[in-house]
């Protein structure tokens, strides 16, 4: 069949050593599937700045929308930390979601049974936890205007330096994450939980109240609940097992995700897709670039791995790659295998290639 054109984004620290086990997977399950996959690699975040001075070229956009998937590592590190918000590496990012159009950002948070004893929380309120984070991608906060600097005029703080940004939702915008969310929720539980600060924001009054409408018109068969982000992020330590699918706006569901991250054991291994209403997905682990540990080959490439399990579920439509991917991940964490981030007694401490190889052997 014809070849499937995937661009590979390996980014700044961390991020070039577990997108080479990833894409060593990929031509793994290639062989055994009867896939071609046509690689392109580019630059993004760091290293496209230091190469083109901008964190996002146009010749890394255009690569992306032309091709059938882009995967994504990871951005960004304290070498370009002091540069102004939109010249930094985190802005080649959001630059890339939204000109792929991908607003719903998928996070799954699926504590595996051989990782149970990995978070720091009692296995009991762990084990089990099968939750899906959907959070939107391209508004709120993260692209709200008015933003910037300026100059405040609050009484008794007249004159002070003050920074900015606008959360700002349309129905629109709320809609459309509302039915990727019921949509998925109804490939699971049916259940949804929209996550809000309708107690204090207009914006969130707007996510409630168009949530509901959705659901209502939409998908009646949807169980729906709402819940404040601080009482959510209370729950989900408290007993994360009573949440299905959460749907949520970008700036909470970037915090929520990492929180449920570490129910799973580590940030090392949750996966992402986001995706938006056609073209390419966009899919990178949720975690960052993690430079203090970059080049040390310690990192874990699980995330990435199964970033790329998604990208074949979700966008190349390959679920038996995909779950065989993951399949062999699991057999690896079964058969006593561990990056540092997830090590616990007993087990079998191994470094970033080590695990990709590990995985390779299951696949
Ligand atoms: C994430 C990251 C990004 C975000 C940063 C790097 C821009 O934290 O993917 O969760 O905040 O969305
Ligand atoms: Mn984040």
């Amino acid at each position: 069949c014809a070849a499937m054109k995937v661009t590979l984004l390996p980014g700044d620290g961390i991020g070039p050593e577990i997108m080479d086990v990833a894409v060593d997977v990929l031509n793994t399950i290639a062989t055994k599937h009867d896939l071609t996959f046509d690689f392109t690699t580019k630059l993004v975040g760091g290293a496209a700045i230091d190469e083109h001075g901008c964190p996002l070229p146009d010749d890394t956009l255009d690569s992306c929308k032309a091709s059938d998937s882009v995967l994504l590592a990871a951005i960004g590190g304290y070498k370009w930390d002091s540069l102004p918000s939109n010249d930094k590496p985190e802005r080649g990012l959001l630059n890339l979601r939204a000109g792929l159009g991908a607003f719903a950002n998928l996070r799954p948070a699926v504590v595996l049974p051989q990782l149970a004893d990995a978070s720091t929380l009692k296995p009991e309120v762990v084990s089990g936890v099968d939750i899906m984070v959907v959070r939107e991608l391209t508004g709120g906060i993260y692209f709200g205007e008015p933003k910037g600097f300026g100059v405040s005029d609050k009484p008794g703080m007249e004159g002070s330096r003050t920074g900015y940004n606008t959360d700002v939702y349309c129905e629109k915008e709320i809609e459309r994450l509302a039915r990727v969310g019921y949509a998925v929720a109804r490939k699971r539980g049916s259940k949804v939980c929209s996550v809000d600060k309708a107690n204090v924001l207009e914006v969130s009054q707007l996510w409630r109240e168009v949530a509901q409408r959705v659901r209502d018109e939409e998908f009646p068969d949807i169980e729906l609940s709402h819940m404040y982000v601080d009482n959510a992020a209370m729950q989900l330590v408290r007993n994360p097992k009573q949440f299905d699918t959460m749907i949520t706006g970008n700036i909470f569901g970037d915090i929520l995700s990492d929180e449920a991250s570490m129910i799973c054991g580590s940030i090392g291994m949750l996966p992402s897709a986001s995706i938006g209403e056609d073209g390419p997905g966009l899919f990178e682990p949720i975690h960052g670039s993690a430079p203090d540990i970059a080049g040390q080959d310690i990192s874990n490439p699980l995330a990435m791995i199964l970033s790329a399990a998604m990208m074949l579920r979700y966008d190349l439509n390959q679920e038996a790659a995909a779950d065989q991917i993951e399949k062999a991940v699991e057999k690896t964490l079964d058969d006593g295998y561990r990056t540092v981030d997830l090590m616990s007694e007993g087990m079998k401490q191994v470094g970033c290639r080590e695990m990709g190889d590990m995985v390779l052997e299951r696949l």
